[in-house]
């Protein structure tokens, strides 16, 4: 009895203390995590919109994900489109014998429906196959490999007068086959499951089919720039690129650095710098900087010589060491308030189209992490992403506070 009496006490003794010093921690750390939590849900949104891959719809629907939070916190936004080659498979198909069959756009197909009966070429393609067989003014269905390109397969088939080309994969599954050149008639994979079977059946039976090459040689990027009303010429571009690479979801590359570019624009939204600042979240990183390259090329030289500085942040939500390079007058800054400055020898990212134009550029990151580029780039921590928005900061007002422009 009383041994449970003394229990109990210690029990509800300890909860108190539990409890007192859980609202203790609550009460101190909200302010942090409400902030945390608007970078961190940033990146969510960007990662649940899957890869965003320059030119696609994920990408579009990213860029309106980032227009809305802009207006949210007071900017006025600008889209800047640019176009550049970029082969996109915008959904091929083929209908055979009524039924919808999936079929990959070789890269750099030519677009086009064509319709005709199949034709099973023999062995793997070569010129003397095409003799064996008729397949003028029909779609011509052809096994891959036997040490013949793709190129090659359909160079033969349209010489032999086919309206398009089907290759079937020989390893399991489809492949995104690629060629050099613009193909002349349209060309698609098929997967070995399904191609092999439409083969067969093309050497037996009269099939008619439709193919479908819908192929995109070009790319549509988007630029976010956002602003306070009528700033025309700002004295600092803060930057980062959403676009990520086909397949990954690019939470560290680059929905980390888009998040701080935000959260900077956020919380200086009310302060007299933000009237000095363009904040810009670049598209069409991955596919060589196509974005900033973009915006330097179309910015006047004027507004170029009278920016202070570009800062750049590219892969900041992974490994705890927050590194800086910086170009002219930034290293100095730079190392007065994060220590040594590091040289990137690990990748290059937009803020080289402004050091290309003389611009003094600062370049935040944290080096590369196992999910680089791949489908696993999922995670960032939400403390690296809060402790790269303070130093940016206090780099910003550093920077601004610089009596002359250079
Ligand atoms: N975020 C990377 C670059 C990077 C990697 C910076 C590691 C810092 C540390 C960027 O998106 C990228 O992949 N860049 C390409 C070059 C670009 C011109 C296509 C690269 O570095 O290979
Ligand atoms: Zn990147």
């Amino acid at each position: 009895m009383f041994y449970w009496l003394h229990r109990t006490r210690r029990v509800v003794r300890a909860w108190h203390t539990w409890l007192g010093g859980a609202i203790a921690l609550c009460l101190i750390t909200t302010h942090a995590l409400v902030a945390a939590d608007l970078l961190y849900a940033d990146v969510q949104a960007l990662v649940k919109i899957g890869a965003r891959a320059a030119g696609s719809s994920r990408a579009e629907q990213a860029s309106e994900y980032l227009i809305t939070e802009y207006r949210k916190a007071g900017y006025q936004v600008e889209i800047q489109t640019f176009t550049y080659p970029k082969f996109a498979d915008a959904g091929s198909s083929l209908i055979a014998d009524g039924k919808t069959i999936g079929a990959w756009a070789l890269v750099r197909s030519v677009a086009g429906n064509v319709t005709g009966q199949l034709v099973a070429v023999p062995n793997f393609g070569r010129a003397e196959d095409f003799k064996a067989v008729n397949v003028r003014n029909r779609i011509a269905i052809v096994q891959r490999g036997g040490n013949l390109q793709f190129a090659e397969k359909i160079e033969n088939a349209a010489a032999a007068g086919a309206r398009g080309i089907l290759i079937v994969n020989n390893q399991p599954g489809n492949t995104r086959g690629m060629l050099l050149k613009a193909s002349a008639i349209p060309a698609a994979s098929l997967s070995q499951e399904v191609g092999t079977s439409l083969l067969q059946q093309a050497q037996g039976t009269s099939i008619l089919a439709t193919l479908r090459v819908k192929a995109q040689p070009n790319a549509i990027g988007r630029n976010v720039i956002a602003h306070l009303p009528d700033i025309k010429q700002p004295q600092l571009i803060i930057g980062g690129h959403y676009d990520s690479v086909e397949y990954s979801p690019g939470a560290n590359d680059n929905a980390s650095g888009t998040a701080v570019v935000l959260g900077l624009a956020r919380s200086l939204s009310k302060s007299p710098q933000a009237r000095q600042i363009w904040f810009v979240s670049f598209d069409g990183e991955e596919d060589g900087l196509k974005g900033s390259e973009a915006f330097v090329d179309r910015a006047t030289s004027q507004f170029l010589a009278r920016l202070k500085a570009m800062l750049n942040f590219d892969m900041v939500g992974i490994n705890d060491r927050l590194l800086l390079e910086g170009s002219g007058a930034m290293s100095a800054i730079a190392s007065s308030i994060n220590g040594p400055v590091s040289s990137n020898q690990l990748g290059g990212s937009d803020h080289l189209s402004f050091k290309a134009k003389n611009v003094p550029t600062l370049f935040f990151f944290r080096g590369k992490d196992p999910n680089y580029h791949s489908p696993g780039d999922t995670l960032v921590e939400p403390r690296l992403l809060r402790e790269t928005q303070a130093t940016a900061l206090k780099i910003t007002s550093t920077i601004l506070n610089q009596a002359s422009p250079r």
